[in-house]
Protein backbone atom coordinates (compact mmCIF):
# COMPACT_ATOMS: atom_id res chain seq x y z
CA UNK A 1 0.00 0.00 0.00
CA UNK A 2 1.23 3.39 -0.75
CA UNK A 3 0.95 4.89 2.46
CA UNK A 4 2.24 2.38 4.50
CA UNK A 5 5.51 2.15 2.34
CA UNK A 6 5.92 5.87 2.15
CA UNK A 7 5.62 5.70 6.57
CA UNK A 8 8.90 2.56 6.12
CA UNK A 9 10.97 4.50 3.89
CA UNK A 10 12.02 7.71 5.74
CA UNK A 11 15.85 8.77 5.09
CA UNK A 12 17.59 8.08 8.33
CA UNK A 13 18.85 11.80 9.76
CA UNK A 14 22.13 12.50 9.53
CA UNK A 15 24.95 13.51 12.26
CA UNK A 16 23.69 17.09 13.15
CA UNK A 17 26.02 19.45 11.83
CA UNK A 18 27.55 22.53 13.40
CA UNK A 19 24.87 25.56 13.10
CA UNK A 20 25.78 27.98 10.50
CA UNK A 21 24.63 31.61 11.08
CA UNK A 22 24.01 33.41 8.12
CA UNK A 23 24.93 37.03 10.20
CA UNK A 24 29.13 34.75 10.67
CA UNK A 25 28.67 33.71 7.12
CA UNK A 26 28.26 37.42 5.88
CA UNK A 27 31.25 38.56 7.84
CA UNK A 28 33.31 35.86 7.23
CA UNK A 29 34.11 32.86 5.21
CA UNK A 30 31.81 29.75 6.07
CA UNK A 31 31.87 27.74 3.13
CA UNK A 32 34.74 25.53 3.40
CA UNK A 33 37.09 25.28 0.73
CA UNK A 34 37.60 22.48 -1.60
CA UNK A 35 40.48 21.65 -3.81
CA UNK A 36 39.73 22.54 -7.52
CA UNK A 37 37.63 19.50 -8.97
CA UNK A 38 40.26 18.88 -12.35
CA UNK A 39 42.74 18.16 -9.53
CA UNK A 40 40.56 15.30 -8.04
CA UNK A 41 42.33 11.75 -9.36
CA UNK A 42 39.04 9.78 -10.57
CA UNK A 43 39.01 6.48 -8.34
CA UNK A 44 36.88 3.94 -10.07
CA UNK A 45 36.11 1.73 -7.08
CA UNK A 46 34.94 5.15 -5.18
CA UNK A 47 33.26 6.39 -7.80
CA UNK A 48 30.85 2.63 -8.29
CA UNK A 49 30.70 2.17 -4.64
CA UNK A 50 29.32 5.97 -4.64
CA UNK A 51 27.15 5.65 -7.52
CA UNK A 52 25.93 2.07 -6.02
CA UNK A 53 25.04 4.14 -2.32
CA UNK A 54 23.20 7.41 -4.21
CA UNK A 55 21.55 4.56 -6.24
CA UNK A 56 20.09 3.36 -3.05
CA UNK A 57 19.58 6.77 -1.06
CA UNK A 58 17.41 7.81 -3.80
CA UNK A 59 15.60 5.16 -4.39
CA UNK A 60 14.49 5.73 -0.61
CA UNK A 61 13.67 9.43 -1.02
CA UNK A 62 11.48 8.95 -4.35
CA UNK A 63 9.86 5.48 -4.24
CA UNK A 64 6.33 5.98 -3.34
CA UNK A 65 6.92 9.64 -1.37
CA UNK A 66 4.88 12.57 -1.09
CA UNK A 67 7.08 15.56 -1.36
CA UNK A 68 6.24 19.29 -0.03
CA UNK A 69 7.01 21.42 -3.46
CA UNK A 70 9.48 24.42 -3.16
CA UNK A 71 7.93 27.05 -3.00
CA UNK A 72 9.64 30.35 -2.94
CA UNK A 73 8.84 32.86 0.16
CA UNK A 74 6.56 29.79 1.23
CA UNK A 75 8.87 26.36 2.17
CA UNK A 76 11.13 28.03 4.54
CA UNK A 77 12.37 26.39 7.46
CA UNK A 78 9.00 27.23 9.79
CA UNK A 79 6.73 26.21 7.08
CA UNK A 80 8.84 23.25 6.40
CA UNK A 81 8.93 22.05 10.44
CA UNK A 82 5.48 22.67 10.74
CA UNK A 83 4.35 20.07 7.86
CA UNK A 84 6.40 17.57 9.61
CA UNK A 85 4.39 17.89 13.05
CA UNK A 86 2.17 16.05 11.52
CA UNK A 87 4.15 14.18 8.83
CA UNK A 88 7.58 13.94 10.10
CA UNK A 89 9.93 12.94 7.62
CA UNK A 90 8.20 13.47 4.84
CA UNK A 91 10.57 14.82 1.98
CA UNK A 92 10.57 18.50 2.21
CA UNK A 93 12.30 20.81 -0.54
CA UNK A 94 13.72 24.67 -0.01
CA UNK A 95 12.28 27.17 -1.74
CA UNK A 96 15.25 27.81 -4.71
CA UNK A 97 18.10 29.18 -3.91
CA UNK A 98 20.04 31.23 -6.46
CA UNK A 99 23.33 29.90 -7.22
CA UNK A 100 25.29 33.16 -7.63
CA UNK A 101 23.88 34.44 -4.49
CA UNK A 102 24.62 31.57 -2.77
CA UNK A 103 28.04 31.43 -3.81
CA UNK A 104 28.26 35.10 -3.74
CA UNK A 105 26.91 35.01 -0.22
CA UNK A 106 24.30 37.56 -0.54
CA UNK A 107 22.87 38.86 2.43
CA UNK A 108 19.27 37.86 1.33
CA UNK A 109 19.86 34.53 0.06
CA UNK A 110 22.11 33.91 3.39
CA UNK A 111 18.69 34.56 5.26
CA UNK A 112 17.54 31.36 4.55
CA UNK A 113 20.27 29.53 4.38
CA UNK A 114 20.30 26.46 6.99
CA UNK A 115 21.55 23.64 8.77
CA UNK A 116 19.64 20.95 6.91
CA UNK A 117 21.24 18.72 8.20
CA UNK A 118 19.31 19.49 11.58
CA UNK A 119 15.97 19.50 10.10
CA UNK A 120 16.91 15.90 7.86
CA UNK A 121 15.40 14.62 4.69
CA UNK A 122 15.05 18.31 2.81
CA UNK A 123 16.00 18.30 -0.83
CA UNK A 124 17.98 22.12 -1.57
CA UNK A 125 16.69 23.67 -4.54
CA UNK A 126 18.92 25.85 -6.39
CA UNK A 127 18.56 27.37 -9.84
CA UNK A 128 21.04 29.33 -12.40
CA UNK A 129 22.88 28.76 -16.21
CA UNK A 130 26.33 28.70 -15.03
CA UNK A 131 27.44 24.81 -14.36
CA UNK A 132 30.38 25.65 -12.02
CA UNK A 133 28.77 27.90 -10.01
CA UNK A 134 25.46 25.39 -10.15
CA UNK A 135 28.09 22.89 -8.71
CA UNK A 136 29.74 25.26 -6.25
CA UNK A 137 26.52 25.79 -4.85
CA UNK A 138 25.46 22.47 -4.61
CA UNK A 139 28.49 21.19 -2.69
CA UNK A 140 27.98 24.24 -0.34
CA UNK A 141 24.33 22.90 0.30
CA UNK A 142 25.40 19.15 0.87
CA UNK A 143 28.17 20.39 3.16
CA UNK A 144 25.08 22.14 5.29
CA UNK A 145 23.38 18.66 4.71
CA UNK A 146 20.59 18.55 2.05
CA UNK A 147 19.64 15.07 1.66
CA UNK A 148 19.81 15.90 -2.41
CA UNK A 149 20.25 18.36 -5.06
CA UNK A 150 17.49 20.28 -6.68
CA UNK A 151 17.67 21.49 -10.22
CA UNK A 152 15.51 23.75 -10.98
CA UNK A 153 14.63 23.63 -14.50
CA UNK A 154 10.87 24.73 -14.73
CA UNK A 155 10.65 28.33 -13.18
CA UNK A 156 9.04 30.33 -15.63
CA UNK A 157 9.38 34.05 -14.12
CA UNK A 158 10.82 36.26 -16.48
CA UNK A 159 13.50 37.17 -13.84
CA UNK A 160 14.92 33.58 -13.82
CA UNK A 161 13.84 32.12 -17.22
CA UNK A 162 14.42 34.75 -20.11
CA UNK A 163 16.49 37.33 -18.00
CA UNK A 164 18.98 35.17 -16.77
CA UNK A 165 18.41 32.27 -18.85
CA UNK A 166 17.72 29.80 -16.04
CA UNK A 167 14.82 28.22 -14.57
CA UNK A 168 12.23 27.23 -17.75
CA UNK A 169 14.74 28.52 -19.98
CA UNK A 170 16.83 25.23 -20.07
CA UNK A 171 14.24 23.30 -21.32
CA UNK A 172 15.17 25.59 -24.76
CA UNK A 173 18.85 25.03 -24.16
CA UNK A 174 19.30 21.06 -23.67
CA UNK A 175 23.05 20.58 -23.84
CA UNK A 176 23.49 23.62 -21.34
CA UNK A 177 20.81 21.72 -18.95
CA UNK A 178 23.07 18.49 -19.54
CA UNK A 179 26.23 20.49 -18.77
CA UNK A 180 24.71 21.81 -15.60
CA UNK A 181 23.36 18.18 -14.36
CA UNK A 182 26.50 16.32 -15.13
CA UNK A 183 28.56 19.72 -12.94
CA UNK A 184 26.47 19.24 -9.99
CA UNK A 185 25.80 15.37 -10.01
CA UNK A 186 29.81 15.56 -10.62
CA UNK A 187 30.83 17.19 -7.33
CA UNK A 188 28.06 15.90 -4.98
CA UNK A 189 28.00 12.41 -3.64
CA UNK A 190 23.72 13.18 -2.47
CA UNK A 191 21.31 11.90 -5.04
CA UNK A 192 20.59 15.21 -7.61
CA UNK A 193 17.33 15.52 -9.15
CA UNK A 194 15.62 17.45 -11.65
CA UNK A 195 11.98 19.74 -11.54
CA UNK A 196 10.99 20.64 -15.01
CA UNK A 197 7.66 21.02 -16.64
CA UNK A 198 6.00 19.14 -19.85
CA UNK A 199 7.93 21.62 -22.29
CA UNK A 200 7.90 25.57 -22.93
CA UNK A 201 4.90 25.75 -24.73
CA UNK A 202 2.19 23.38 -26.03
CA UNK A 203 4.34 23.24 -29.55
CA UNK A 204 7.23 21.41 -27.98
CA UNK A 205 6.52 19.26 -25.17
CA UNK A 206 9.98 17.08 -24.80
CA UNK A 207 9.81 16.57 -21.16
CA UNK A 208 10.76 13.43 -22.39
CA UNK A 209 14.21 14.22 -23.98
CA UNK A 210 14.87 16.27 -20.76
CA UNK A 211 14.60 12.98 -18.70
CA UNK A 212 16.60 11.12 -20.77
CA UNK A 213 19.03 14.22 -21.10
CA UNK A 214 18.97 14.11 -16.94
CA UNK A 215 19.61 10.30 -16.85
CA UNK A 216 22.45 10.18 -18.97
CA UNK A 217 24.20 12.79 -17.04
CA UNK A 218 23.51 11.23 -13.67
CA UNK A 219 20.30 12.50 -12.18
CA UNK A 220 18.35 10.32 -10.22
CA UNK A 221 14.56 11.42 -10.56
CA UNK A 222 12.96 13.75 -12.15
CA UNK A 223 9.50 16.08 -10.81
CA UNK A 224 7.64 16.43 -14.01
CA UNK A 225 5.13 19.74 -13.22
CA UNK A 226 2.42 19.19 -15.64
CA UNK A 227 2.16 22.42 -17.33
CA UNK A 228 4.23 24.10 -19.96
CA UNK A 229 6.11 27.31 -19.22
CA UNK A 230 3.39 29.30 -21.31
CA UNK A 231 1.21 27.98 -18.92
CA UNK A 232 2.65 29.22 -16.00
CA UNK A 233 0.24 28.31 -13.10
CA UNK A 234 -3.21 28.45 -14.78
CA UNK A 235 -5.25 25.95 -16.63
CA UNK A 236 -5.67 22.46 -15.32
CA UNK A 237 -2.52 19.96 -14.90
CA UNK A 238 -1.71 17.28 -17.39
CA UNK A 239 -0.40 14.39 -16.22
CA UNK A 240 1.11 11.71 -19.00
CA UNK A 241 1.77 7.87 -18.46
CA UNK A 242 5.20 7.38 -17.60
CA UNK A 243 6.26 4.14 -18.62
CA UNK A 244 9.89 3.00 -20.18
CA UNK A 245 11.80 6.06 -18.85
CA UNK A 246 15.24 5.89 -17.47
CA UNK A 247 14.93 7.53 -14.14
CA UNK A 248 11.56 7.48 -11.77
CA UNK A 249 9.44 10.29 -12.19
CA UNK A 250 7.69 12.26 -9.65
CA UNK A 251 4.39 13.60 -10.55
CA UNK A 252 3.28 17.21 -9.83
CA UNK A 253 0.56 19.86 -10.60
CA UNK A 254 -3.15 20.03 -9.07
CA UNK A 255 -2.65 17.15 -6.91
CA UNK A 256 -4.79 17.50 -3.56
CA UNK A 257 -5.12 14.75 -2.16
CA UNK A 258 -4.42 11.00 -1.58
CA UNK A 259 -6.85 9.94 -4.31
CA UNK A 260 -4.82 11.99 -6.82
CA UNK A 261 -1.56 10.92 -5.70
CA UNK A 262 -3.08 6.93 -6.11
CA UNK A 263 -3.69 7.93 -9.29
CA UNK A 264 -0.65 9.27 -10.48
CA UNK A 265 1.23 5.90 -9.38
CA UNK A 266 -1.10 4.32 -11.92
CA UNK A 267 0.09 6.42 -14.49
CA UNK A 268 3.33 5.11 -13.60
CA UNK A 269 4.69 7.88 -11.37
CA UNK A 270 7.49 7.02 -8.51
CA UNK A 271 5.75 9.79 -6.17
CA UNK A 272 3.76 12.90 -6.47
CA UNK A 273 4.98 16.63 -5.03
CA UNK A 274 2.55 18.81 -3.58
CA UNK A 275 2.38 22.50 -4.16
CA UNK A 276 -0.52 24.89 -3.48
CA UNK A 277 -2.51 22.55 -1.81
CA UNK A 278 -0.35 23.30 1.44
CA UNK A 279 -1.11 26.77 1.38
CA UNK A 280 -2.68 26.98 5.13
CA UNK A 281 -3.01 23.22 5.20
CA UNK A 282 0.53 22.12 6.66
CA UNK A 283 -1.35 19.11 7.29
CA UNK A 284 -2.24 17.59 4.42
CA UNK A 285 1.06 15.32 3.90
CA UNK A 286 -0.02 14.07 7.38
CA UNK A 287 -3.60 13.59 6.18
CA UNK A 288 -2.65 12.13 3.24
CA UNK A 289 -0.60 9.27 4.97
CA UNK A 290 -2.98 8.11 7.22
CA UNK A 291 -1.49 10.23 10.12
CA UNK A 292 -4.03 12.53 11.24
CA UNK A 293 -6.85 14.55 10.03
CA UNK A 294 -7.55 18.08 10.08
CA UNK A 295 -6.84 19.58 13.57
CA UNK A 296 -9.65 20.94 15.56
CA UNK A 297 -7.20 23.34 17.21
CA UNK A 298 -6.05 25.32 13.81
CA UNK A 299 -5.36 28.10 16.35
CA UNK A 300 -2.85 26.38 17.70
CA UNK A 301 -1.43 25.59 14.66
CA UNK A 302 -1.26 28.90 12.98
CA UNK A 303 0.29 30.05 16.80
CA UNK A 304 3.10 27.93 16.75
CA UNK A 305 3.73 28.40 13.26
CA UNK A 306 3.87 32.42 13.88
CA UNK A 307 6.52 31.63 16.46
CA UNK A 308 8.79 30.12 14.34
CA UNK A 309 8.57 32.44 11.87
CA UNK A 310 9.70 35.35 14.32
CA UNK A 311 11.95 32.99 15.86
CA UNK A 312 13.64 32.58 12.75
CA UNK A 313 13.07 35.91 10.96
CA UNK A 314 12.72 38.42 13.62
CA UNK A 315 9.54 39.99 14.56
CA UNK A 316 9.61 42.96 11.74
CA UNK A 317 10.17 41.13 9.01
CA UNK A 318 7.95 37.99 10.29
CA UNK A 319 5.24 39.75 10.75
CA UNK A 320 4.51 40.92 7.37
CA UNK A 321 5.69 37.75 5.89
CA UNK A 322 2.95 35.68 7.97
CA UNK A 323 0.16 37.53 6.09
CA UNK A 324 0.18 35.89 3.03
CA UNK A 325 0.05 32.68 5.48
CA UNK A 326 -2.93 33.62 7.81
CA UNK A 327 -4.80 34.90 4.51
CA UNK A 328 -5.03 30.77 3.98
CA UNK A 329 -4.96 29.88 7.24
CA UNK A 330 -7.93 32.18 7.52
CA UNK A 331 -10.54 31.73 4.09
CA UNK A 332 -13.41 29.93 3.93
CA UNK A 333 -14.19 30.88 8.00
CA UNK A 334 -16.69 33.22 9.01
CA UNK A 335 -15.81 37.02 9.12
CA UNK A 336 -11.83 35.66 7.66
CA UNK A 337 -12.41 38.94 5.11
CA UNK A 338 -12.61 41.42 8.19
CA UNK A 339 -9.59 39.83 9.81
CA UNK A 340 -7.24 40.05 6.62
CA UNK A 341 -8.07 43.45 6.42
CA UNK A 342 -7.06 44.17 10.34
CA UNK A 343 -3.81 42.06 9.99
CA UNK A 344 -2.60 43.92 7.16
CA UNK A 345 -2.07 46.76 9.19
CA UNK A 346 -0.78 44.79 12.28
CA UNK A 347 3.09 45.40 12.63
CA UNK A 348 3.25 44.59 16.26
CA UNK A 349 4.02 40.58 16.59
CA UNK A 350 1.84 40.38 20.10
CA UNK A 351 -1.12 43.19 18.67
CA UNK A 352 -1.05 39.84 15.76
CA UNK A 353 -1.34 37.37 18.50
CA UNK A 354 -4.28 38.74 20.16
CA UNK A 355 -5.81 39.21 16.69
CA UNK A 356 -5.07 35.10 15.87
CA UNK A 357 -6.21 34.26 19.04
CA UNK A 358 -9.91 35.95 19.17
CA UNK A 359 -10.09 35.11 15.05
CA UNK A 360 -9.83 31.13 16.21
CA UNK A 361 -11.94 31.53 19.72
CA UNK A 362 -8.84 30.67 21.24
CA UNK A 363 -9.76 33.80 24.07
C1 LIG B 1 4.18 31.09 -5.07
C2 LIG B 1 4.89 29.99 -5.78
C3 LIG B 1 6.23 29.80 -5.60
C4 LIG B 1 6.91 28.76 -6.26
N1 LIG B 1 8.25 28.60 -6.07
C5 LIG B 1 8.90 27.58 -6.69
C6 LIG B 1 10.29 27.36 -6.48
O1 LIG B 1 10.96 28.07 -5.71
N2 LIG B 1 10.86 26.32 -7.15
C7 LIG B 1 10.15 25.49 -7.99
O2 LIG B 1 10.71 24.56 -8.57
N3 LIG B 1 8.83 25.68 -8.17
C8 LIG B 1 8.20 26.68 -7.55
N4 LIG B 1 6.86 26.84 -7.72
C9 LIG B 1 6.11 25.79 -8.46
C10 LIG B 1 5.60 24.72 -7.50
O3 LIG B 1 6.67 24.03 -6.90
C11 LIG B 1 4.71 23.69 -8.26
O4 LIG B 1 5.47 23.12 -9.28
C12 LIG B 1 3.49 24.34 -8.87
O5 LIG B 1 2.83 25.18 -7.94
C13 LIG B 1 2.51 23.28 -9.40
O6 LIG B 1 2.03 22.47 -8.37
P1 LIG B 1 0.53 22.71 -7.76
O7 LIG B 1 -0.41 22.77 -8.93
O8 LIG B 1 0.34 21.53 -6.85
O9 LIG B 1 0.58 24.03 -7.03
C14 LIG B 1 6.19 27.88 -7.10
C15 LIG B 1 4.82 28.08 -7.28
C16 LIG B 1 4.16 29.11 -6.64
C17 LIG B 1 2.68 29.26 -6.85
Amino acid sequence: MFDTAVRTLVVPRKKPMKKYNARHAINSPIFPRHPPRHARPINLNKFLILSFIRGIISQMISKNQIFAAPMAGISDRPFRETIRDFAPGVPVVTEMISCHSLVGQHKNCLRNFDNYGDEGNVGAQIFGAVPGLMADAARILADAGAAWIDINMGCPVPKVATRAGAGAFLMRDHVLAGKIIAAVTGVVKIPVSVKTRLGWDADSMDWRELVKIAADNGASWVTLHGRTRAAGYAGAAVHPVVNNLPIPIIANGDLKNAADVQSMLGLGYAGAMIGRAMFGKPWIFGNMLGLCDEPNDVGAVVMRHLGRVIDYYGGRAGVPMFRKHLAWYSAGRANSGAFRIKINQITDVSELEQEILQFWGCV
